[in-house]
């Protein structure tokens, strides 16, 4: 009888060891799968963005949730102000005009990452002139740039390529484009935009 519950103890402990095997795999191959469908396989991801109203902040964080990546957010070292047509009308037109790219509170530091996403409002038909600063301040040679731009109506105009001038040495992909904070589309068209990266 002993015997008997002896040969038995093993073959449950065996059993066990099998399903605790087997659960291991599965979450591995999940999150192997996930990776490739997204295109981040073992690479280091970074989501950088200025927003000054939270359009872009908000699609930031959707991209930041599919793909987990880091998180930074470009700010200037003296803040845009808060009313609306100060901002528009007044420093941001200024800054355009004039060609001026303001400091930043913090340059980031983008040099332990493979892929950057760089998110901006569209400013007066072009990137806000911080993320041109953003891009400047950093090193991205041999970096790929995955521009994420909101706007009011104007669309992306020629952002994404005008990316790829400021930020040298880098490789740019296919931007998404969304009107102002986007729509009950977004989380899905975010998803489709990021598996048919190249
Ligand atoms: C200074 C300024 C300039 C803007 N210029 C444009 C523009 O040229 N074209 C456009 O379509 N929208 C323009 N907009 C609208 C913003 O691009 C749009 O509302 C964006 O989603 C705001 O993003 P945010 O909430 O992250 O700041 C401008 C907004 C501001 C504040």
């Amino acid at each position: 009888m002993k015997q008997i519950l002896n040969f038995l103890s093993i073959i449950i402990f065996c059993l066990g060891c099998v399903y605790i095997f087997a659960q291991n795999a599965i979450a591995k191959g999940e999150s192997t799968v996930n990776n490739l469908e997204n295109n981040f396989n073992g690479k280091k991801v970074l989501v950088a963005y200025l927003s000054w109203g939270g359009n872009t902040k908000s699609i930031a964080e959707k991209i930041q949730k599919q793909t987990g990546a880091d998180m930074f957010r470009i700010e200037t070292k003296v803040p845009y102000p808060t009313d609306y047509n100060e901002t528009a009308y007044g420093v941001a037109k200024e800054q355009h005009e004039k060609g001026i790219k303001p400091e930043l509170k913090d340059n980031g530091n983008v040099s332990g990452y493979d892929i950057i996403f760089v998110g901006t409002p569209a400013w007066w038909y072009t990137m806000a002139p911080a993320v041109m600063t953003f891009l400047e301040n950093n090193d991205f040679k041999g970096k790929t740039i995955v521009p994420f731009i909101t706007h009011g109506g104007g669309g992306g105009y020629n952002i994404a390529k005008e990316m790829g001038d400021f930020a040298k040495g880098s490789t740019v992909l296919k931007p998404i484009v969304i009107y102002e904070n986007g729509n009950k589309d977004t989380e899905n068209d975010i998803k489709v935009w990021l598996k048919e990266l190249k």
